[in-house]
């Protein structure tokens, strides 16, 4: 049977810290709410002349280095963002001439916070059936030019970075074991940029009403963001038969610190099994999942035939979880 693996990793966060003392300087906030509420310290953000492409650009230059491999042997692109550099060309084609990767086809998709596990979910079926053996993987955001730096609800809680991975085919008992997405678009406005799309194109009256800026209803979002990632965890190990016993690592979506600990509760995982940074990445949406993968590997967080699971949850609203033997 073929399945699919990552061979290589990589990520890249602009060198500029914000921290959260930074933020009392800008709105009525305190470095304790956000603490507190969210878990995260600081976050990265990217230069006025940095767009998605330049993130995407570093960390794939980076997953491509470990393993050896040229931009030319690159088969298929795809990338998760939310933030592409422009409406379009899509930013995977952007970064394609960038990497120099000639020979391979590059879309971008948009499942918000879960693209990268959506990204990760085509590339596995592309490999199963045998469409393409080599694909890049990316999540990449600048979530700073989207933000409204005025709005206390939602600012502290963004920050940027890109992560990046390659697949190939294997027939070994590893890699991508099960992987699932999902969506329920009844519930759009939770997490949304009103703005600068067909419905409310780009105007002087959406600029002046902060239409292009992302709105959250973040109780809202928080509450169904818990019943939903616990049931998808609980789930994905029982279809797969995988005592939680035997996960060696979960790498959450780093959206908000309760929301990871009352996942990890759910299968009676210790926090010393989860991988948490967002006290230093704040949230990067499609990259955070990349990010964290890549620094557990380096950091040797994750060894060969250990199970690891990924799991998201953000804007659509999408889901996603995908185990993994590595
Ligand atoms: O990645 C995609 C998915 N996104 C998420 O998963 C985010 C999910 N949501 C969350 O993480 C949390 O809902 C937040 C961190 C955004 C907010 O935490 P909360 O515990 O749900 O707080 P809340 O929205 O219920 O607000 C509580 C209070 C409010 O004041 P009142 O009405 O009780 O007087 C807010 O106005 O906290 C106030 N507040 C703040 N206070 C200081 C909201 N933002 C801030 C702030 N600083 N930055």
């Amino acid at each position: 049977m073929v399945r699919s693996k990552i061979i290589s990793t990589g990520s890249y966060l602009p060198e500029k810290i914000l921290t959260n003392s930074d933020l009392e300087k800008m709105v009525d906030t305190t470095d304790d709410w956000i603490t507190e509420r969210t878990g995260i310290k600081e976050r990265r953000i990217a230069s006025n002349d940095q767009a998605a492409s330049d993130l995407a650009y570093e960390a794939s230059k980076l997953a491509l280095d470990r393993a050896s491999l040229k931009g030319e042997d690159i088969e298929l692109i795809i990338t998760a963002t939310v933030t592409g550099d422009m409406p379009f060309p899509s930013t995977a084609c952007i970064l394609q001439h960038k990497i120099g990767a000639k020979n391979a086809a590059a879309f971008d998709i948009n499942a918000a916070c879960s693209g990268f596990l959506y990204g990760l979910y085509i590339a596995d079926s592309f490999i199963k059936s045998g469409m393409h053996k080599r694909i890049l993987v990316i999540g990449t955001e600048v979530l700073s030019k989207i933000t409204d730096w005025e709005d206390r609800t939602t600012c502290v809680l963004f920050g940027d970075g890109a992560g990046a991975v390659i697949l190939e085919p294997t027939e070994e008992e590893r890699g991508i074991i099960s992987i699932n997405i999902n969506s329920d678009g009844s519930l759009w406005e939770l997490l949304h940029i009103p703005g600068g799309g067909s419905r409310n194109p780009v105007s002087r009256d959406t600029v002046d009403r902060r239409l292009h800026y992302i709105k959250m209803k973040g109780n809202e979002t928080f509450k169904f963001a818990v019943r939903t990632l616990e049931d998808i965890v609980v789930k994905i190990l029982e279809d797969n038969k995988l005592n939680p016993a035997q996960l060696s690592l979960l790498i959450p979506h780093q959206a908000n610190l309760r929301i990871i600990q009352a996942t990890a509760e759910r299968i009676g995982l210790p926090m010393n099994r989860v991988l948490v940074n967002l006290y230093k990445y704040g949230n990067t949406s499609a990259a955070s999942i990349p990010i964290a993968l890549d620094e557990a590997f380096m950091t040797g967080k994750i060894k060969d035939g250990d199970y690891i699971l990924l799991e998201a949850f953000g804007g659509g609203l999408t889901w996603a979880s995908a185990l993994i033997r590595w």
